[in-house]
């Protein structure tokens, strides 16, 4: 399956900050990930990085004379800035965020920016001081403004050894936030809400320990990723943010109960719902508020209590997706999942496979659909799993007038 970066023509426009060196590796996953990537540079980035870098990583030569002769009919920055369907400028030092934001057209750059109608992401870096001065926050003010996208600074270490904010963003999330902006321009989620949900979660039964699950929340962590990378405003709500993807909403839940009350804050304002977190049917009835010591251990009993099927008891007006993860008959059990829970999908996967084992990075899936049919789908990386479910999805999105008309008309 292609990815949403395959063959896009994209601008990086690179200027003159230490940090330029990092985006010599964003260019090189571009071009591996099939971009068509053009690279301008400004004189003072020259002096940082050499364009003959960015020739040998993209096979293009890098636009960099404003007077130059670059083979092309007419004005060479009018042919890129039509050609470029998303423009990056990363590193952007703060005098460039100032041209921007004031329309100068002094260099490659800021020529290609003012002239191309492609969004327009912005990645700063810089000293801390001089992302802190008011003129460069009024210059991100008026850029935000006017629809440019920002990814970072970070806080982190500067160049000059201070701790501040003015770190460059790392490549991965530098790459995730402009798939998600090349979603948005035409994929076929983009303007739905999806919420997914990911990982085990985590009952408590006193301050230090949890009844758990072996969930990992990867295949979660892909169905959020490819809905991002085909346009949705995606809500992951899970118990493993750490491992969460970039250029997303990370909603971080522990339990339960906290996963159902984060749900009911976004489900009216969503299309979908995936439910691909496992989420335990019993939680303690009285956590102790201390920590359980040993000596009262030599027999011990938890009192659990039924959690509430969460995706069975939302009632809102939106396709439901549950997970059925079984380690016997499989598709018996999903069919019994799809009527008792009222979903419109069930993605079932037997957990004793090596491809669909928990932590796996592949998945052995059955979309069992509430017309009776299951298709029975090959080992498949779990992005990949991800793409296809929302293949199905994007087609129940689409016949959504038709489920309003369904309802109204029973
Ligand atoms: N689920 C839920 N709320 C719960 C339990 C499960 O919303 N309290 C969702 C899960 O996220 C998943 C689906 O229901 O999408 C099936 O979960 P699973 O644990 O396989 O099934 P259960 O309904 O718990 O049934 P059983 O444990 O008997 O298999």
């Amino acid at each position: 399956m292609s990815s949403i970066i395959e063959n896009r023509q994209i601008t990086v426009g690179v200027t003159g900050s230490i940090a330029a060196y990092k985006i010599v590796d964003v260019v090189s996953k571009l071009v591996q990930q099939g971009a068509v990537v053009d690279v301008a540079m400004t004189s003072a980035a020259v002096n940082f990085i050499s364009p003959l870098t960015f020739q040998s990583l993209t096979g293009r030569e890098p636009y960099v004379d404003m007077w130059g002769v670059h083979g092309v009919k007419g004005e060479a920055h009018i042919e890129l800035a039509r050609r470029t369907e998303l423009m990056l400028i990363a590193p952007a030092t703060a005098s460039t965020m100032a041209s921007l934001a004031h329309g100068f057209a002094d260099d490659f750059v800021t020529l290609t920016a003012l002239a191309t109608k492609a969004p327009l992401l912005i990645s700063p870096a810089m000293d801390s001081q001089m992302w802190d001065h008011d003129a460069t926050q009024a210059n991100l003010k008026l850029l935000r403004e006017r629809g440019a996208h920002f990814i970072g600074p970070e806080q982190g270490r500067l160049a000059s050894g201070q701790i501040g904010t003015g770190r460059l963003s790392e490549s991965q999330k530098i790459i995730a936030t402009m798939k998600a902006c090349l979603g948005k321009l035409e994929g076929d989620f983009s303007g739905k809400t999806v919420i997914v949900t990911a990982g085990g979660t985590r009952e408590a039964i006193d301050p230090v320990r949890y009844i758990g699950n072996r969930s990992s929340g990867k295949m979660g962590n892909a169905l959020a990723e490819a809905a991002r990378d085909r346009g949705a405003d995606v809500v992951l709500i899970t118990t493993v943010p750490e491992t969460a993807p970039e250029a997303i909403q990370v909603i971080p839940v522990e339990s339960a109960n906290e996963m159902e009350s984060s749900i009911s804050d976004y489900v009216t304002k969503a299309e979908v719902l995936v439910m691909a977190a496992a989420v335990a049917d019993y939680r303690v009835n009285m956590e102790s508020e201390q920590k359980i010591k040993r000596e009262h251990m030599k027999s011990f009993s938890l009192d659990l209590i039924a959690n509430k099927d969460i995706i069975a008891s939302i009632d809102a007006n939106l396709i439901k997706v549950a997970f059925a993860a079984e380690t016997e008959d499989l598709i018996t059990n999903a069919k019994k999942k799809l009527r008792d829970k009222n979903v419109d999908l069930v993605i079932a996967n037997s957990v004793t496979g090596e491809a669909s084992a928990f932590g796996s990075d592949t998945n052995k899936i059955t979309i069992v659909d509430n017309q009776g049919n299951a298709e029975e789908l090959p080992v498949l990386s779990k992005y990949i799993c991800a793409m296809e479910i929302l293949d199905r999805i994007s087609n129940l999105v689409g016949a959504d007038s038709y489920k309003e008309e369904g309802s109204s008309s029973n």
